[in-house]
């Protein structure tokens, strides 16, 4: 599985970005067919998106589809899969049943063209309707595509006639901070990366930081941007810095070196089986 660090959204119908997001350093570029196409747009997008993807591949790509019950994905996957995107956005995604449904379809498609299909990932965007959180806990076992979880603030409102999904500060409001919580928590639960969301104001870089470093505080391990100017900055949150790294060294030195022992002290505080394992975890993903 490639790295799901940062997620670059480029617009289906936007060739010349496609192009200009090559090489800005994003793990993966998210060519999208779904909310940022206008409907008149949409067949013209497919196109520009299949040729993107033809071309020798110097990036992770993956195709944000329209949802399920669209009636437009038949034709986005007719579209894109011959042209062997690396995984799939899946919107408006709800838990097993979408997940299962999507994957039946990939693997149909790879029957005939098994190479260029077999391996398309699958990453759900899983808080955007009502019934989503409903199901947020029910991603895991399904299919080996699962890549992550990842979620949105900007569908669930507009679903439920809720002004907004954000306090006059930026922050989420209550049932926002639940979608949140809980794809954080249905990701782990699945055995997969936990993915924040998007940043909307994307000239606000001081903000962006900070929510990023909130977002692997808590345990996502990469995010999704809209703009350029974000992709270094969640590429740096998501990196552990090098004093994270001694430390992480450190903890694991001291259990090498007490064989046995179940709860040491490192610098006047207790470290002890979860300790441990989060610094083992953290070193292996340096
Ligand atoms: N991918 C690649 N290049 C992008 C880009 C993107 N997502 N967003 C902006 N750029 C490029 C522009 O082409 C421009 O390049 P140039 O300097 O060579 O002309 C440069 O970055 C600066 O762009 P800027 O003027 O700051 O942005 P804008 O006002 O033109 O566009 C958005 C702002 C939000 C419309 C644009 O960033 C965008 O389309 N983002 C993705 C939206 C999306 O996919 N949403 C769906 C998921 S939420
Ligand atoms: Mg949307």
């Amino acid at each position: 599985m490639p790295r799901l660090r940062s997620l670059l959204f480029v617009p289906g119908d936007r060739p010349d970005r496609m192009e200009k997001a090559l090489g800005l350093g994003a793990d993966v570029l998210i060519l999208d067919l779904e909310d940022s196409v206008s409907p008149a747009a949409k067949p013209a997008a497919r196109e520009a998106v299949a040729e993107f993807l033809c071309r020798p591949r110097t990036a992770t790509l993956y195709v944000r589809v329209n949802p399920l019950d669209s009636g437009l994905i038949d034709d986005d996957l007719a579209a894109v899969l011959p042209a062997g995107p690396d995984g799939l956005l899946l919107p408006k995604a709800e838990g097993a049943a979408s997940l299962a449904a999507l994957d039946a379809r990939l693997s149909e498609f790879a029957a005939p063209d098994a190479q260029r299909a077999g391996e398309v990932a699958i990453l759900p965007i899983a808080t955007e309707t009502p019934a989503a959180i409903f199901s947020l806990g029910s991603y895991g076992g399904v299919t080996s595509r699962l890549a992550g979880l990842t979620w949105g603030a900007e569908d669930l409102p507009a679903a439920i006639g809720a002004a907004t999904s954000r306090e006059a500060d930026g922050s989420y409001t209550a049932p926002y901070q639940l979608a949140r919580s809980l794809t954080l928590f249905g990701a782990h639960a699945a055995g997969v990366p936990a993915i924040e969301t998007v940043y909307p104001d994307f000239r606000d870089l001081d903000g962006l930081a900070a929510y990023a470093a909130r977002a692997r505080r808590d345990g996502f391990t990469g995010m999704m941007a809209i703009h350029p100017s974000q992709v270094p900055v969640i590429n740096a949150a998501f990196t552990p810095s090098e004093a994270e790294i001694d430390h992480a060294r450190q903890v694991v030195a001291l259990f090498e070196a007490n064989p046995g022992a179940g709860a040491l002290a490192l610098d006047g505080k207790m470290v002890d089986a979860p300790h441990l394992k989060s610094a083992k975890r953290l070193l292996a993903g340096v």
